[in-house]
Formats: C-alpha cells, sequence, structure tokens
C-alpha cells in the first residue's frame, strides 16, 4: 500500500503512526494519504504525454471537499452524478468547464445547477433525458453541452452489481441505436452534440475489456463523422481496478497507454473518469476492537466499525486487507471482525488469522473508494471522523458527526 507501512511493528500513514491518529480523533476514522492522492493523480495525467486529455475523478468515490479540493489544485476534472457533487466540486474550488455530468436520472434542477455553472459536458443516457435538458437550457437560453453515453455491451468480467456495459444494464444508450439517437439530438435547437462517452464497469482487472470497448466507440465515431458530426471529445470512462487482495490490475500508466493506442493518432480529446484508482489505496478505515467473543464454533473480534462506515463487504462480499495497528505476536486465531450492528451482514472480513486482544486497533486497508461515500447513520450511528495525513502533519478534514447533527431534520407531530 503507497504511503501505509511498518515501522518497528508500527503502522504508519506517511510518517504518522496511525495509533497516534486513533488517540487524538478517536475510531472509527477515515485516513487518506496525500501523498498517495497526489501520486495515483500524477500517474494518470503523466501518462497521456503530450496528448490532449482531461482526468475526470467520480466523485462518487470519495467526495469529501479536501480530496475534491487537491485534485482541483492539481488541475483534475470531475465526473459528477448529482447537483450535490456538482456543489461540493464547486466549493472545493474544482473548474466547472472540466466538470462532465453523468447518471441516468439527472433532475431538471439538478441540469439548471450544471448549466448555470458552465460545466464541460452532459452525458446523456436516454432519448428521453434530451428532451428534458433540451427543454431546461431552452428556459435558460443557454446551449447545452452533450455527449451521449453509450453501451458498448462488453463484458467487464467484474462483481455483477458494478457492471455496467452489457445489453441488459440500465445504463448508456443502446449501441445499436447510438446514430440514431445523434441524429435526434442534432434536432434539439438548446443542444450542442460535443462527445461521445461509456464507461463499462468498475473494478476491472484487465485491459481486455475496456481495449474491446474503445474498438467498438472507434468504430462510432468513425461512422458518426461519416454522417457529418463533430465529435470533439472521447470519454472513454472509469474502472480500473485496484488491489484489494492479490489482483493485479494494469498500472494506471499501462492502461491509459492502452487506450490511447485502441483509439490511435485522432483529434478527439481523450476524457477518463477514474474514482477508484485515484483513492482507493490512498485510505484505510481505523477501528478499535471492543471485544472478542469465543464460542464453541467461531472466534469474533466486535470492532468499532461496522457496515454503516464501509458497505463494501456486506453489499458485494467485498475482501479488505485486515492489519493490526500494532504488531504484537501473540497467540493468533482465525477471526471474524464483525461489527456491533445488528445485522449478520455486518462483518468486515472474514476467516481473519490474527492475534488480537481487547482494545487493540485495526486498519481496514483499501478503504479510500466507496467506504466514506456510501456510509449511513444504520443503527443511528453517527458517521466517522475524515483524516488527512501529510507528511508528519494530520489535518481533520470532516469532523467525527455529532448525535444533534444526525437528529437535526427530524420533527415530531404536534
Ligand atoms: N464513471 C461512471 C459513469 C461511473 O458510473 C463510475 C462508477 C465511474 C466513472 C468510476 O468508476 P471507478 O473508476 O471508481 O471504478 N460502489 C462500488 C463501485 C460502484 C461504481 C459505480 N460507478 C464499489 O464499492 O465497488
Amino acid at each position: 500500500f503507497p504511503s501505509f507501512d511498518y515501522r518497528n511493528g508500527r503502522l504508519y500513514g506517511e510518517s504518522v503512526q496511525l495509533d497516534r491518529i486513533a488517540r487524538e480523533f478517536g475510531t472509527p476514522c477515515y485516513v487518506y494519504s496525500r501523498a498517495a492522492l497526489v501520486a495515483a493523480y500524477r500517474e494518470f495525467d503523466a501518462a497521456f504525454g503530450g496528448r490532449d486529455h482531461l482526468v475526470c475523478y467520480a466523485v462518487k468515490a470519495n467526495s469529501n471537499l479536501a480530496i475534491l479540493n487537491l485534485l482541483a489544485r492539481l488541475g483534475s476534472g470531475f465526473d459528477i452524478v448529482s447537483g450535490g457533487e456538482l456543489q461540493r466540486v464547486l466549493k472545493a474550488g474544482g473548474d466547472p468547464q472540466k466538470v462532465v455530468f453523468s447518471g441516468v436520472g439527472k433532475q431538471p434542477d439538478e441540469m439548471r445547477a450544471a448549466l448555470a455553472a458552465g460545466i464541460f459536458c452532459f452525458n446523456v443516457e436516454s432519448e428521453a433525458e434530451l428532451a428534458v435538458l433540451d427543454r431546461v437550457a431552452g428556459e435558460l437560453n443557454k446551449i447545452a453541452p452533450v455527449s451521449l453515453r453509450v453501451n458498448p455491451d462488453v463484458d467487464a468480467k467484474t462483481h455483477p452489481y458494478i457492471s455496467t456495459g452489457l445489453k441488459e444494464n440500465k445504463f448508456g444508450v443502446p449501441f445499436e441505436e447510438a446514430e440514431k439517437l445523434y441524429a435526434s439530438a442534432r434536432e434539439f435547437a438548446n443542444l450542442r452534440i460535443s462527445g461521445l462517452d461509456c464507461h463499462i464497469g468498475s473494478q476491472l482487472t484487465k485491459l481486455g475489456p475496456f481495449v474491446e470497448a474503445c474498438g467498438k466507440i472507434l468504430g462510432l465515431l468513425i461512422r458518426l463523422e461519416t454522417l457529418g458530426f463533430t465529435i470533439d471529445h472521447l470519454d472513454l470512462g472509469g474502472g480500473l481496478g485496484i488491489r484489494y487482495l492479490g489482483e493485479n490490475p494494469p498500472a494506471a500508466k499501462d492502461y491509459v497507454t492502452a487506450l490511447c493506442a485502441a483509439i490511435g493518432p485522432r483529434n478527439q480529446r481523450i476524457l477518463i473518469e477514474p474514482g477508484r484508482a485515484l483513492v482507493g489505496n490512498a485510505g484505510v478505515l481505523l477501528t478499535r476492537v471492543e471485544y472478542l467473543k469465543h464460542t464453541p464454533h467461531r472466534d469474533f473480534a466486535i470492532v468499532d466499525a461496522a457496515m454503516n462506515d464501509l458497505m463494501r463487504p456486506a453489499l458485494y462480499d467485498a475482501y479488505h486487507e485486515i492489519l493490526p495497528v500494532i504488531a504484537n505476536g501473540g497467540d493468533e486465531k482465525i477471526y471474524q471482525i464483525v461489527g456491533p450492528v445488528c445485522e449478520t451482514g455486518d462483518f468486515l472480513g472474514h476467516d481473519r488469522k490474527l492475534a488480537l486482544s481487547q482494545g487493540d486497533l485495526l486498519a481496514i486497508m483499501s478503504a479510500g473508494a466507496y467506504g466514506m461515500s456510501m456510509s449511513s447513520n444504520y443503527n443511528t450511528r453517527p458517521r466517522a471522523a475524515e483524516v488527512m495525513v501529510d507528511g508528519d502533519h494530520v489535518h481533520l478534514i470532516r469532523q467525527r458527526e455529532s448525535l444533534e447533527q444526525l437528529l437535526a431534520g427530524e420533527k415530531m407531530l404536534p
């Protein structure tokens, strides 16, 4: 894990001992590394060399303002899927001209806000959405820049819940209808066709499906140009996987090189929308062992983080490595690492060989992406704190939620 490693038996984030962070900020607590984030962004960005490109970070992976701001300062663009994410990007100092707006269910209000901000492009996912966007743009006297998100019907070979580019998925417009829809888009007075977009899924660990999708997109691009459409940019989506356990995903550099090679020498600017590959391994979730519970059948470590803090294990049966913050070398047992939430699905890891005592700290690794951003208040659990380490500094980037904040919006009947 870049930026998270052991020194003298203690786990560090950059130059800071994670046990120090737990003492200072409490647990559960998300810890991110600035250096890891910056390095990941730079690897994507640099891989394009002199080619016209824009890296649009997929905000849904982790939308903390400090992270968005850090990426904005590096020149990153953003892929958003809601008006809320737009507001975050603007507040974090993101450049609206580098924002693309994806998603199958954009609401007129969200379109209005994005048009007012002057975003780079709407990734439109249906014919019905074209009509609504045209109407909203007309009301504001604006011309909306649009790409159609086409569904290239490529098997991303990833978890079915996060595979998006198969023809039976809800995403994008069917590949074989794309030309027809570009033709209808051209008829709307308040739309300007600007690009072509696709995204086939998440946590892909092989280049094959990306290259296959690029081939289909390139073929479509050539047909569209023959039909007289001007396409300024190709948005090739996100989806590059990271290592959670033994996976061997391509490096960002090789991924970008493969995309560029598959598209070949063309004038279009190339956009990508990486989320997980930028933040996933730049973050861990710190948690403390509350109780050890030994039954005749299993040994449980009940920790203070739960499925509401990190939903991926419960939702996808996802694997996150779990490491002791202080390696104490006692007697190892096979533990079920579970949270306090009242559900059997509330686990963070099954069958982990660890030497544990009550009060020990654990780091749940690779938790920077789709961790905090998918968290909830289930069981009326306030959301965790988030901190960012930077060399030997620690910055609190989100306060632990208080119970007052959690209840603030609720009202009893008169
Ligand atoms: N662009 C679009 C249109 C997307 O739908 C997504 C992710 C991305 C980009 C970024 O994909 P990434 O580079 O992060 O793979 N909650 C799941 C992942 C859901 C991904 C949804 N879309 C998880 O925890 O694995």
